[in-house]
């Protein structure tokens, strides 16, 4: 399947309700995403992020609206696997890499392929297959660790680990649930430099809760409360603005008289 052109939108959320048992996670929830974007998500404990992923990779249901993909894929319909297939990959909080085998052999298990587990390592890859994990493993800054196994590295190494993973699907979008969450410092840094070099290629929705992380990487907010949509602008708007920082932030703004 062909990837939509920049400019246009890949992903189109319309009144989106998600309801667990009477409780409204998510209502009459609006949502547009463009192609090649690098989108983050905000919002306060219980906002809605996790869950709105949730319904955008198939793992939850919506009770009312319609999540469409590339202008014709009505998630609803789908599974999850299916909708990974049709190039929507999401990335949970936990890394879940294979910690006894190497980092090599992580990404050639996920290489995109239809093909047994035991064939799909190493000796049977094709050049072009080569090419492209060795490209993927540089992107994720771990090709001194191809050999290493996964379970010695470090927090944030299995965590680029995971997304490279990711990409051998080679996703269209990517959906990354607080992706520099436990990170040091450095391993944050090379976290957002690593989201821009994937959104060369591909469109990221990325829900994140370090501010620092978010003024530095993003450029295009959404904010989420109480299950919809608050506000949307660059984080300077976002930043500026008294209603978020009234329900984000969990103080009101004194106001002058
Ligand atoms: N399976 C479920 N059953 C019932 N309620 C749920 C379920 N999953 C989430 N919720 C509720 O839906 C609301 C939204 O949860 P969600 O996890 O999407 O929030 P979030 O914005 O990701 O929060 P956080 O920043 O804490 O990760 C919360 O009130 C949560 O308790
Ligand atoms: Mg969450």
């Amino acid at each position: 399947m062909q990837s939509p052109l920049p400019g246009r939108d890949i992903l189109r959320v319309e009144g989106l309700e998600v309801d667990f048992d009477g409780f409204k996670a998510l209502r009459s929830l609006d949502f547009r995403v463009q192609a090649g974007e690098l989108r983050f998500l905000i919002g306060p404990n219980g906002a809605g992020k996790t869950t709105l992923l949730d319904v955008m990779c198939g793992k939850v249901k919506p009770s009312h609206g319609r999540v469409v993909f590339k202008d014709s894929i009505d998630i609803s319909k789908f599974q999850e696997h299916q909708l990974a297939e049709l190039g929507i990959g999401r990335k949970f909080q936990a890394p879940s890499v294979f910690t006894t085998l190497t980092v090599f052999e992580n990404l050639a298990l996920s290489m995109k392929q239809k093909r047994g587990l035991l064939s799909a390592l190493w000796a049977k890859t094709t050049s072009e297959q080569r090419d492209r994990l060795l490209h993927r493993l540089e992107m994720i800054g771990l090709q001194d660790k191809a050999a290493a196994r996964a379970g010695s590295l470090s927090h944030g190494e299995k965590q680029w680990l995971e997304i490279g993973m990711l990409l051998m699907q080679e996703p269209d979008l990517l959906l990354l649930d607080e992706p520099a969450a436990g990170m040091t410092d450095s391993e944050t840094e090379k976290t957002g430099e690593l989201l821009h070099a994937i959104s060369n290629n591909q469109t990221i929705i990325v829900v994140e809760h370090d501010m620092e992380f978010v003024r530095r990487f993003a450029k295009t907010v959404t904010v989420l409360h109480e299950g919809t949509v608050l506000r949307e602008g660059t984080m300077e708007d976002i930043q500026s603005d008294d209603k978020v920082a009234e329900v984000y932030l969990g103080r009101r703004v004194e106001r002058d008289a």
